[in-house]
């Protein structure tokens, strides 16, 4: 049985998406942005924007050298905090693959291991003449400080805290509409009408907060699958309705999205047990098999198997993870062209 209400509501509690220590964005689409730290800053036109531009750059990728010159001359700078491996490595190819300079700041080995304070660290970042700062941190809000801090170069938050991460939700409505589309299921423009139900850590996850600003955006209902301890402690502001019951809500989904169990920012005792959990919430084989025929399955990884998902379904036909990945990088192309381009034509490099 379905519980919960909806909430339609745009402003309140601090945890509703988009919020965080963000002040609110006065410029929309892309197009005439430096940064890009909240989906908030697009809305559907901007979201748009960058999916007609991901298809150009799938084109790309899919080339024998799949290179255009189009950022040649300038330099990115991917400065994380925390630890990353497909979103680092993702932006770092588009950059490349867009022929920027690429460099990589690691926090082991830097001065903020000798006492630098994190904005003297982005100064002189910025003073050896970059043009983009990919900002992860384990605080919400960084990418906006960072973005106070720098006069020249664009930032783009690559993960903050619980709060946001922008790209991750583009590629995600990205590969929803692509797989959709492959499989037959959705020809209408954005997400329209759309059932995807997000299941799992949604109070510690800044995918889940980014993801349903921009599936509500594109027009889909969301629904939230979670036990009480892993949801947000307001819902105010969310355009969501809540579940606590995943076998109900499994065959009217046209998507289902797993969160991974973020156990490093669990503080407290929210689970009685890591068994408890997934024997309610994780997707079985045998609960995959209550989706409706082309439902699609996700995960923004790091994939825990065997907890939030059963090794066996993530590799199922339905399951588009991997698609997900790839999609990655020609948003991030997307991304960083409108941020930074300079007009050159996508011609090969
Ligand atoms: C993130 O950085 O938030 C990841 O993509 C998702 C996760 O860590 O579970």
């Amino acid at each position: 049985m379905t519980t919960g209400t909806t909430t339609t509501t745009t402003t309140g509690a601090s945890t509703a998406p988009g919020s965080a220590s963000a002040p609110a964005s006065t410029d929309s689409p892309i197009g005439g942005r430096r940064h890009l730290l909240s989906i908030a800053d697009l809305g559907a036109e901007g979201i748009e924007e960058v999916m007609k531009l991901t298809d150009s750059f799938v084109e790309v990728s899919s080339r024998a050298i799949p290179k255009v010159p189009a950022l040649r001359g300038k330099t990115v700078v991917s400065l994380f905090f925390e630890e990353s491996t497909r979103t680092r490595l993702s932006f770092e190819t588009a950059a490349r693959r867009l022929s920027a300079d690429v460099m990589t700041f690691s926090s082991s080995s830097s001065s903020i291991k000798k006492g630098e304070s994190l904005r003297d660290t982005v100064q002189t970042i910025e003073a050896m003449g970059i043009d983009a700062v990919i900002v992860r941190h384990a605080g919400s809000g960084v990418p906006w400080q960072v973005s106070r801090w720098v006069h020249g170069p664009s930032v783009i938050n690559a993960g903050d805290g619980w709060h946001e991460h922008p790209t991750q939700a583009l590629l995600d409505c990205y590969t929803i509409r692509q797989q959709l589309r492959a499989r037959g299921i959705q020809s209408a423009p954005a997400l329209d009408g759309l059932r995807i139900a997000i299941v799992g850590d949604v109070r510690h996850s800044r995918v889940a907060r980014s993801g349903v600003l921009a599936f509500a955006a594109l027009g889909a209902h969301i629904t939230l699958v979670a036990p009480p301890t892993l949801l947000p402690a307001s819902l105010v502001g969310w355009p969501v309705e809540v579940s606590h019951d995943l076998e109900s809500v499994l065959p009217k989904l046209d998507v289902v999205y797993l969160l991974r169990l973020q156990q490093e920012r669990m503080i407290e005792a929210l689970l009685p047990s890591l068994r408890e959990y997934t024997a309610t919430y994780g997707l079985t084989r045998q609960r995959a098999g209550l989706l409706p025929e082309g439902a699609l399955i996700m995960h923004p990884g790091p994939v825990n198997r065997g907890v939030e998902i059963a090794a066996e379904v993530a590799d199922l036909p339905s399951s588009v993870i991997t698609n997900q990945v790839a999609n990655g990088v020609a948003v991030r192309m997307a991304v960083l062209y409108r941020l930074l381009g300079s007009g050159v034509e996508l011609a090969v490099a």
